[in-house]
C-alpha cells in the first residue's frame, strides 16, 4: 500500500556529465568562475553567450541550453535562485520543488546539480524540495503514460562537502519518508483503507522501524462510547492504534510527548448526511491520523532522541440502520455524557475518547492533536494555514515557529469560556455542536478542551484546509500535502529531544 521514493539521490564532488541534464544553481549577479567557467570553456563560451542573450543574471527564471558542443551532457540548465544571502532554508526547499517541475516538464530522467557557492544547508534543503515535489499517487493508473508519470529518477548533487550535505539530507529524507507515507494514506481510497486495514498498514510499516504498535479493537474500547457511536453505522469495525517510540537517551523513563490523530477513513456525515457533490473528498478525513503515522515514521527513521507516543482513532462514519441518530446521548471514556445533535460533527467524538485514553495511560508531558475537524476552518484561514488552538502559550509559540521554518504554517485561534459555553446542553453534559455555524472551528476546539486535564500543555491543529488544499501547495503540488509531519518533526527536533 506504500509507495517507494521516486528519486534516488547521490552526493559527490565532481561532475560526470553522464546524465540527461546538468543544472547549475546561479545566484543573482553570479560570475562565470570555478566549475561553471571550466564548463563554459569546454563548450566554447556557449553558456555565457546564452546567458547574455537572454539577460540571465541569476534573478530571473532559467536558461535552457540544448546540446552545447564540447560537453557530453545533452543540456545544461542555468537555474536562477536570486539573492543567495537573503534566502532561508525554506526558500531553498521551495526552489528545489520548483526545479522539480521544470525537469518533469522536460521529461528529464537523470540530472546532476552543480551547487558551487552555496552553503551546505541550502543545498540539502534544496534537495529536500525536489524530493517533496516528486510525490505522485499513481498506483491505480494501469496504462503507464508519459504525460502522467514522472520520469526523473536519479539526482546527483555535486558539492564540495558532499558527506556533510548527505548527512543533512538524510535527516530531511526521514521527514520526507514520513510525509510520503502520510500522503499515500490520505490518497488511498476508502474501499481499501478502512479501520482494520489501516491498522494493519501501520503495524506492518512501523514495527520494522522499531516502533511498538498496539491495536485496540472494539472489545478493548468497550467504554469508549463517543468513538464507538461514530463507527456503529458502518460494517467496518473501529480501531485505535498506539505507536510508541522510545528514543530518549538521558532519561529513558521520560514522560512522552503525545500526538493524536483523527482517522475517519470516510465521513459521509452519518445520518446528518453530507451533500453528494464532492463527498468523495471525505476519504481525506483521516489526514490527522496520517500525519501522526508519518511523524512516527520520521522520528524512527532519524532515530530521534525523544519518547513519543502516537495514537490514532480509526472509524468510518456511515449511515446504516444501526447508525447513531441525531439526539442520541453517549457516554465518553471520561465519564462525561455527550448529546450528538449532529452526526457529522464526528471527529471531536473520536478524539474525545482518544485524548482521555492517552492522558490516563501515558501521562504525556504535552499533547498535540491533528484533525480535519471543521469546514469552518477553511472559511477562516483558507487553504494556506492550519488553525492552532492551545491552552499553553509556550507550546503554541513552538509550533508557530516550526510552521514558519517548514512552510507548514499555522495561525493561532482563540479558545475561551464565551465559546465553550455554547456546548452546554440541557439533556447531557454537553452537545457535540455549538449551536449556529458561527465560530465552528473554535467551538470544536473547545469541545476537545473539555477532555484535557488543565495541567497538560495541549495544542490542537485543525488541518481541514491544509491536508488537501484546493489549488495545490508550492512544496507538494496537487493533492494531499502530508501536512503535520514536517511541522511536528521540526517541533520535536527543536524542543523535545534529550
Ligand atoms: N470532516 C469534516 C470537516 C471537513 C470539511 C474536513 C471539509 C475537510 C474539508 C467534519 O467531520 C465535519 O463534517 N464537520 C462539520 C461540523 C458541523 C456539523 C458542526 C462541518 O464542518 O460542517
Ligand atoms: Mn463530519
Ligand atoms: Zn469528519
Amino acid at each position: 500500500m506504500i509507495s517507494k521514493p521516486r528519486l534516488a539521490f547521490s552526493f559527490t564532488s565532481s561532475i560526470t556529465q553522464k546524465n540527461d541534464a546538468l543544472v547549475v544553481l546561479c545566484a543573482e549577479n553570479f560570475d562565470f568562475t570555478g566549475e561553471l567557467q571550466s564548463l563554459d570553456q569546454k563548450c566554447g563560451g556557449a553558456l555565457k553567450r546564452a546567458a547574455e542573450v537572454t539577460n540571465f543574471d541569476g534573478s530571473v527564471g532559467e536558461v535552457d541550453v540544448i546540446a552545447p558542443t564540447g560537453l557530453d551532457v545533452a543540456r545544461v540548465i542555468l537555474f536562477a535562485v536570486g539573492k543567495n544571502n537573503q534566502l532561508t532554508g525554506l526558500d531553498f526547499t521551495k526552489l528545489g520543488a520548483c526545479l522539480f517541475t521544470i525537469l518533469e516538464q522536460r521529461k528529464i530522467t537523470s540530472v546532476e546539480i552543480l551547487t558551487e557557492g552555496f552553503g551546505d544547508a541550502s543545498i540539502f534543503e534544496f534537495a529536500h524540495g525536489l524530493e517533496l515535489r516528486s510525490y505522485r499517487f499513481d498506483k491505480y493508473l494501469t496504462q503507464h503514460d508519459d504525460k502522467t508519470l514522472t520520469k526523473l529518477c536519479d539526482v546527483t548533487i555535486v558539492c564540495s562537502n558532499y558527506e556533510g550535505v548527505e548527512a543533512g539530507f538524510a535527516l530531511r529524507a526521514a521527514a520526507a519518508a514520513g510525509n510520503r507515507l502520510a500522503r499515500d494514506l490520505v490518497h488511498e481510497v476508502p474501499n481499501v483503507l478502512y479501520p482494520a486495514s489501516y491498522a494493519d498498514v501501520v503495524k506492518n510499516h512501523l514495527e520494522p522501524l522499531g516502533v511498538e504498535v498496539t491495536v485496540l479493537n472494539e472489545q478493548d474500547m468497550a467504554q469508549w462510547g463517543a468513538l464507538l457511536g461514530v463507527g456503529q453505522g458502518s460494517i467496518r469495525e473501529s480501531r485505535c492504534v498506539v505507536m510508541q517510540w522510545r528514543g530518549a537517551t538521558t532519561d529513558q523513563n521520560e514522560r512522552p510527548i503525545a500526538f493524536v490523530g483523527k482517522g475517519v477513513t470516510f465521513d459521509t456525515g452519518g445520518i446528518s448526511i453530507k451533500p453528494s457533490a464532492g463527498m468523495w473528498e471525505m476519504k481525506m478525513d483521516m489526514g490527522g491520523s496520517a500525519a501522526v503515522v508519518g511523524l512516527m515514521t520520521a522520528l524512527a527513521k532519524r532515530q530521534s532522541k525523544v519518547n513519543a507516543v502516537g495514537i490514532v482513532g480509526l472509524v468510518e462514519n456511515m449511515p446504516d440502520g444501526g447508525a447513531q441518530r441525531p439526539g442520541d446521548i453517549v457516554k465518553s471514556l471520561s465519564g462525561q455524557t455527550i448529546q450528538v445533535l449532529d452526526t457529522d460533527a464526528e471527529g471531536r467524538l473520536v478524539l474525545a475518547d482518544v485524548l482521555t485514553y492517552v492522558q490516563e495511560t501515558y501521562k504525556p508531558r504535552a499533547i498535540v492533536d491533528l484533525a480535519t475537524l471543521t469546514g469552518a476552518m477553511i472559511v477562516s484561514l483558507g487553504y494556506e494555514k492550519s488553525g492552532l488552538f492551545s491552552n499553553n502559550d509556550a507550546l503554541a509559540d513552538q509550533i508557530f515557529t516550526a510552521g514558519e521554518v517548514t512552510g507548514e504554517h499555522v495561525w493561532r485561534m482563540p479558545l475561551g469560556k464565551e465559546y465553550n459555553k455554547k456546548l452546554d446542553s440541557a439533556e447531557a453534559d454537553m452537545a457535540n455542536i455549538g449551536g449556529k455555524r458561527t465560530g465552528g472551528s473554535i467551538t470544536a476546539a473547545c469541545f476537545l478542551e473539555r477532555f484535557i486535564n488543565n495541567d497538560t500543555p495541549w495544542a490542537h491543529l485543525d488541518i481541514a484546509g491544509t491536508a488537501w488544499p484546493e489549488g495545490g501547495n508550492v512544496l507538494t503540488g496537487n493533492g494531499a500535502t502530508g501536512v503535520g509531519v514536517r511541522l511536528l518533526n521540526q517541533l520535536v527536533a527543536d524542543h523535545y529531544e534529550s
